[in-house]
């Protein structure tokens, strides 16, 4: 590899790629609900309907996606940057008092998103310290919320850009 490829100067880069922000839920092997915050969610198909997300392999929650049949991704909307930063938080347990409901496979589905994705697990691919996960979206819902941007490394809001007539 070029030595002076420097990580750090890399990431930053790749912050100039504003993104929206998502939950990603799923039960792991022992039914436990595990969760993380993503911004690596993109749409990749429309027929079939089918997503993708990367997890990093250092991620505490790797082994409970890769056996998981089934996840739900939750588009964030504007006011949830704390449950974003929750969900980002190693050491805590990030579902504590939050009201759940059960979805495809029983995955737990949050409130208060923007929308809302069941996916099945359709493909997983080696992205080298992330694994890729590609879903199959089962059901979905959304809700005339605006959404939480992720801009730079800091949550932003999208704010709409008014064309000059
Ligand atoms: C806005 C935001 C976006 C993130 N996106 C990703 C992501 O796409 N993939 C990933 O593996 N970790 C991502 N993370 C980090 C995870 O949320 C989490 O902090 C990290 O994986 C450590 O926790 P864990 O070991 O329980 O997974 C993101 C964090 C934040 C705050």
């Amino acid at each position: 590899m070029n030595q002076s490829f420097d990580p750090q100067r890399f990431r930053q880069a790749l912050g100039a790629f504003t993104t929206g922000v998502t939950i990603i839920t799923a039960l792991d092997a022992d039914g436990t609900d595990v969760g993380m915050t993503a911004n690596s969610f993109n749409s990749v198909s429309l027929t079939p309907p089918m997503v993708l997300w990367s997890l990093g392999h250092s991620s505490t929650n790797i082994a409970a996606f890769l056996q998981a049949k089934h996840f739900a991704v939750h588009i964030l909307a504007a006011d949830q940057d704390a449950l974003a930063l929750r969900f980002s938080q190693r050491g805590i347990d990030r579902f504590a008092g939050l009201p759940l409901e059960r979805g495809v496979g029983g995955v737990p589905l949050l409130g208060g998103a923007a929308a809302r994705l069941e996916c099945r697990t359709a493909f997983q691919y080696e992205g080298g310290d992330h694994v890729i996960f590609v879903g199959e979206v089962l059901a979905f819902e959304h809700w005339e919320r605006e959404p939480l941007v992720f801009k730079r490394g800091r949550f932003a809001y999208a704010v709409d850009k008014t064309t000059s007539t």
